[in-house]
């Protein structure tokens, strides 16, 4: 591992991918003569080792995400657009602390940690009404070093996981996911289904559920099964075949009801996964609650509300989560309750290649693609990559 740079060594331009407007991975432009960011008071600069690839760098740099129909933008939850060109990507943060600014503990140079994503609009630990994230509104991960809230660069010096793997374990997926489920209010003990269950957010969930004590079904494809239920999924329902669906998730729970549905797919799927909660609402003890952070499989659904309402459907629409919550799940990567589930890493000059890769995956694609600075690849980057031995190609739980 290589040691820290000290302050004095961190050099006056560094290597970054500017994301130059809105449009295909044409827009991404590898250049090596962007200023190195200066901590300001209360900030820490970060060392990049390994940054967490996430579907709202592509859904960001495309401006998939309208409020209203038509719309080609990134999301403007305070009013404005925060997303401004150009702009370096990348969430999921892990590397070292090579500088500090002012008020902030010199001896934290040194320390390996991981960022908490958001740009909180405030200090509120419970609540945060205007998700928006470093990568989006501010520069992030894709680069060899990035300036943070030192609140929100949290130590986690776990030796068993290697940067890289940290990195995947990013807020992005887990604190979204762990939102999902406080949200719809997940008790120990309930049947939980988990759409997108491969993915970044899904992984997370399985693992969550587990760890709250609920039982995660997983939707997903059938080459996945085996990986998702050493992950802990109770059981794989393919999402191939939208016929019939409600019945086969109640044969794989044994007739008991879906207590909650965590929706990342949205499309024609919302309505299967509202089915499944509402067959038998006789067998029901609570609620049947939906909870949507994604739209992997289409923007628009049509369902009557008729059974929305009739059938006491609860809703919880989902963006990122609080400070409390990302700090519950830094306490679980500590005691080690979470695990990685890292699929490949790439070289930061080679993140047009990773962002194809991402976009047209393989049925065995499990978890988190993650982007390493070409300076820190043979550290952080080969024992990962998609030709290395010990690269995960179809999971790591
Ligand atoms: N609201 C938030 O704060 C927030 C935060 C993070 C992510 N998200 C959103 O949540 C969704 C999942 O994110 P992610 O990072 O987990 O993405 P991901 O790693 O790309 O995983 C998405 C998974 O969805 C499934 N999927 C893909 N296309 C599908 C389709 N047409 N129909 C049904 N399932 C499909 C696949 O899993 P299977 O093959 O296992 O089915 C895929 O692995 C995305 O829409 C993302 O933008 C939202």
């Amino acid at each position: 591992m290589a040691n820290p740079t000290p302050h004095a060594t961190v050099p006056a331009t560094m290597s970054a991918m500017l994301l130059t407007g809105h449009g295909d991975i044409d827009r991404l432009v590898y250049r090596d003569d962007v200023p190195t960011p200066r901590p300001g008071p209360g900030e820490v600069l970060v060392g990049v080792t390994a940054t967490a690839k996430n579907n709202t760098d592509r859904k960001a740099r495309e401006g998939l995400y309208p409020v209203k129909k038509g719309e080609v933008t990134s999301f403007a939850m305070g009013g404005e657009p925060t997303l401004t060109f150009p702009r370096i990507q990348g969430a999921d943060i892990a590397g070292r602390v090579v500088a500090v600014g002012e008020g902030v503990d010199a001896a934290r140079i040194g320390e390996r940690g991981l960022l908490d994503f958001n740009l909180y609009p405030d200090a509120r630990r419970d609540i945060n009404l205007t998700p928006d994230y470093y990568g989006h509104g501010a520069d992030g991960g894709f680069a060899e070093y990035v300036v943070v809230p030192s609140d929100q660069f949290h130590h986690v010096p776990n030796p068993e996981l290697e940067d890289a793997e940290l990195a995947a374990l990013g807020m992005c997926s887990y604190q979204t996911a762990y939102h999902m489920l406080t949200s719809a209010g997940v008790a120990a003990g309930e049947r939980v289904l988990v759409s997108g269950a491969s993915g970044g957010v899904g992984t997370a969930l399985i693992q969550l559920c587990r760890i709250l004590g609920a039982t995660p079904y997983a939707v997903s494809q059938p080459e996945k099964a085996e990986a998702l239920e050493a992950l802990g999924a109770e059981a794989v329902i393919d999402r191939g075949e939208l016929e019939g669906f409600a019945q086969r998730v109640l044969e794989a729970t044994g007739g008991a009801p879906i207590d909650a549905v965590m929706d990342l797919v949205g499309g024609e799927m919302t309505d299967c996964f509202i089915d499944t909660m509402i067959q038998d609402m006789k067998a029901r003890t609570s609620y049947p609650r939906l909870s949507i952070a994604g739209a992997s499989g289409g923007n628009i659904s049509e369902i009557l509300w008729t059974r929305i309402y009739l059938y006491q459907v609860q809703i919880f629409g989902v963006s990122h989560g609080t400070r409390d919550e990302a700090e519950q799940l830094i306490a679980w990567i500590h005691s080690g309750k979470l695990k990685p589930v890292l699929h490949a890493t790439f070289r930061l000059s080679e993140l047009h290649q990773a962002e194809r890769y991402f976009v047209s995956r393989g049925s065995n694609f499990l978890g988190k693609v993650v982007i390493v600075p070409d300076r820190q690849w043979e550290v952080h980057g080969a024992p990962f990559a998609l030709a290395a031995p010990s690269s995960q190609q179809e999971s790591r739980p």
